[in-house]
């Protein structure tokens, strides 16, 4: 799971955080408004992309099958093919290390008349891929993979899908976009039961690509496409890269930041929800309406926290969130406890495990359960951690290291880049005393 190229952070403790700060565009939205943008009619640009390995991954996905992209500074220009406007390409696509889009992208691959191999990096291939790849054979999908369920994904091309109705097994985002990617080229309309609600960006960016879906409750219905509509796209920033810095400047005594046009959507917010229930001192300012998601200002003061039962109802709204928000617990009064979050060992890394070692590397006393933590509010020592090629670690034990009472070294953090490109800059102007070598 480790990364070819070896980074190590070093973080010394102290400081606090403050003034403006504007962390890079949201991942989960930049994926979806490049794939819909690919495949629509005529151009759609994109402001505010995330220019992180994740997103770029899914971009040359795009350009090896001919689409032209062009990246002119703060500005993605597509020239969409149409749906069925893809080139076959004569290798595989390597997706790196990004989950998101391997999922979305076997499901808009399963559509085509061509057939496609999907590869990743060490973590991206033991990645459980039969979660997707199940519900579209239903469909009438030809996909194989590895006995163990995992990458190399082999996806054969030219056949009939036929739309279905799904009760998803897991919460899943992933998996949801991934269907509703492929019932846009099936024969009929194809439902999608979600028993707890996941993130809705695919969703809310199907209405501005002018073809959207019809939410009844838990069920949505995406109804077969002739097409859609290229359009202007502008990316809020990402809650999930956010969320560090809102974690540093809940704990950090005298900080005052302010993260500029943070997206909180209602399916993504519930990390703030889960700070406020801990006594974190959080205000949303001038909140608006962007490209169809809500964004805000997010101010954040320092407050000493307490720790909370966490409700599991709101454990798929913060799935990413969990590294930072284990931090937040570390340094709280008393117990925090999470459940229902077995999806966590199923990430980048198994983060239960990731984080319950690092933790404990540092002094803090915390056991990871089958489904979650528990976690007993402490002191940080300094130490060294290893983050596991994963990028959510590694920035949550940087946080962590500001806190600590000497300085804390983090192993493999090279995949950082995978979301939040110039972490190390953005965290030293905020007050983080940090270096990578
Ligand atoms: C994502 C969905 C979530 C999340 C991931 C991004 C998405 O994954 O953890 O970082 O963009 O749809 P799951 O669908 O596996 O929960």
């Amino acid at each position: 799971m480790s990364s070819s190229n070896p980074l190590t952070y070093r973080v010394s403790p102290g400081g606090k955080i403050s003034g403006h700060i504007k962390v890079p565009g949201d991942k989960s939205i930049s994926h979806r408004a490049m794939m819909l943008g690919a495949i629509a009619e005529g151009e759609t640009t994109i402001q505010g992309f995330l220019l992180g390995e994740d997103t770029l991954a899914t971009l040359r996905a795009f350009q090896q099958m001919d689409v032209d992209i062009e990246q002119t500074d703060d500005l993605i220009r597509i020239e969409g093919v149409g749906l069925n406007g893809l080139k076959a390409t004569n290798k595989p696509i390597d997706l790196g290390n990004s989950g998101t889009s391997v999922r979305l992208m076997t499901g808009l691959l399963a559509g085509q008349a061509f057939d496609s191999i999907l590869i990743g990096d060490e973590s991206l291939m033991k990645r459980p891929m039969r979660r997707v790849i199940d519900p579209l054979t239903a469909m009438g999908a030809s996909i194989t993979c590895t006995d163990a369920g995992t990458l190399p994904v082999n996806i054969k091309g030219g056949q009939h899908l036929q739309g279905i109705e799904y009760t998803m097994p897991v919460a899943s985002a992933q998996l949801k976009s991934c269907l509703l990617l492929a019932g846009l080229y099936a024969n009929d309309p194809t439902m999608v039961i979600e028993k707890v609600l996941t993130r809705d960006h695919t969703e809310r960016m199907l209405s501005a690509f002018m073809h959207p879906v019809q939410r009844d409750g838990h069920r949505i219905t995406i109804n077969p496409a002739s097409q859609l509509i290229g359009t202007e796209i502008n990316v809020p920033a990402d809650i999930s890269s956010a969320a560090f810095f809102i974690v540093a400047a809940s704990i950090c005594p005298d900080s005052d930041v302010i993260l500029r046009n943070v997206g909180i959507n209602p399916t993504r917010h519930a990390m703030l929800e889960i700070m406020q229930m801990m006594g974190a001192n959080i205000t949303l300012e001038n909140k608006r309406i962007q490209s169809g998601e809500p964004v805000a200002d997010i101010r954040v003061k320092y407050s000493q926290l307490t720790g909370i039962a966490i409700p599991e109802s709101l454990v798929p709204i913060a799935i990413d969130e969990f590294p930072a928000v284990f931090v937040a617990a570390a340094c709280a009064k008393g117990e925090t406890q999470l459940t229902g979050a077995a999806e966590l060992r199923v990430k980048e890394s198994d983060r239960l495990k990731a984080m319950e070692d690092g933790l404990t590397a540092l002094g803090i006393d915390a056991n990871a359960i089958e489904d979650g933590m528990i976690i007993q509010g402490g002191k940080f020592n300094g130490g060294e951690v290893n983050s596991l090629g994963d990028h959510r670690i590694a920035m949550a034990f940087a946080v962590a290291g500001m806190v600590a009472s000497a300085p804390v070294t983090i192993l493999d953090c090279a995949n950082v880049a995978t979301s939040f490109p110039g972490f190390i800059n953005i965290a030293k102007r905020a007050g983080m005393n940090i270096t990578d070598e």
